[in-house]
């Protein structure tokens, strides 16, 4: 048993993706959400910087008493999860775009992956891609602008829609009929992505309920899960200002 709590980091708001699965499964673990906001979008940043922010982060919430860290954010996972995981001895849980469920659903052996420039250049990405990927054509899209709307709070704006449909029409008219949110921020726009995909049999998936049950594996095999009379203590930090700091707040409540 260990009452500490769970730290959940993104660059931004996308992270809350995976932390709603979280808040919802465990009710007795405390979560402490770390959403950078100052250094946000990380997608096209070097590698080297994203582990830099990455390593400042992760120290942040272990100084903050924090028993596992997730990496809510397919892109620091690409660029700094080996360096995070040789540097603090706590667990940390990465996240990758679920090309493996994908390339095993497909029926027309045509997927999509949609995440940011890093994360499709990452070392575990491709090696799973070209695990998983026999026989299946994958194709690989940068998520435009996607991030900027989630964290502009304009899902739903026509803007938007264009944003997202210039990504997801080349998609299927190549013949996916699986469509991966490789970003934490996609699950966000799942609905305008659903109104683009329309009528047309593609499923749409991520990867934040397969993260919540690696969580739970972990909590047990370091017997680390908090106890059930624990009275969660819920958390929300930045390093941007404090307006984004409240944003931050009110998108994870209004995410449950
Ligand atoms: N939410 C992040 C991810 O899962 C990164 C978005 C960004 O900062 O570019 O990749």
């Amino acid at each position: 048993m260990n009452n500490r709590p769970i730290g959940v980091y993104d660059s931004g708001f996308g992270g809350l993706s995976v932390w709603r699965e979280l808040h919802r499964a465990l009710p007795c673990e405390s979560l402490i959400y770390l959403g950078d906001g100052k250094n946000c979008p990380y997608g096209s940043l070097p590698k080297q910087r994203i582990t830099e922010l990455a390593e400042a982060a992760v120290r942040d919430l272990v100084e903050r008493g924090c028993k596992m860290v997730v990496v809510a954010c397919n892109t620091a996972t690409a660029a700094a999860i080996s360096h995070l995981r040789a540097t603090f001895d706590i667990p940390i849980v990465g996240l990758e775009p679920a090309v493996k469920p994908a390339c095993a659903m497909t029926r027309s052996k045509v997927v999509g992956v949609i995440a940011t420039e890093r994360s499709l250049k990452g070392e575990k990405f491709l090696s799973t891609v070209e695990r998983y990927g026999q026989g299946v054509e994958v194709i690989k899209a940068v998520g435009e602008g996607f991030v900027e709307s989630v964290e502009n709070n304009e899902e739903d704006t026509p803007a938007t829609e264009q944003i997202v449909r210039r990504v997801v029409e080349p998609i299927i008219e190549r013949g996916a009929d699986v469509i991966v949110l490789g970003c934490t921020h996609y699950p966000f726009l799942r609905d305008v992505i659903a109104r683009v995909v329309g009528e047309r049999d593609v499923a749409i998936i991520d990867s934040g309920a397969a993260v919540e049950k690696r969580v739970e594996s972990l909590l047990d095999e370091y017997g680390l899960r908090a106890s059930q009379d624990n009275v969660a203590r819920i958390e929300f930090i930045t390093y941007a200002d404090n307006k984004y700091g409240q944003r931050l707040r009110d998108k994870a409540l209004e995410s449950l």
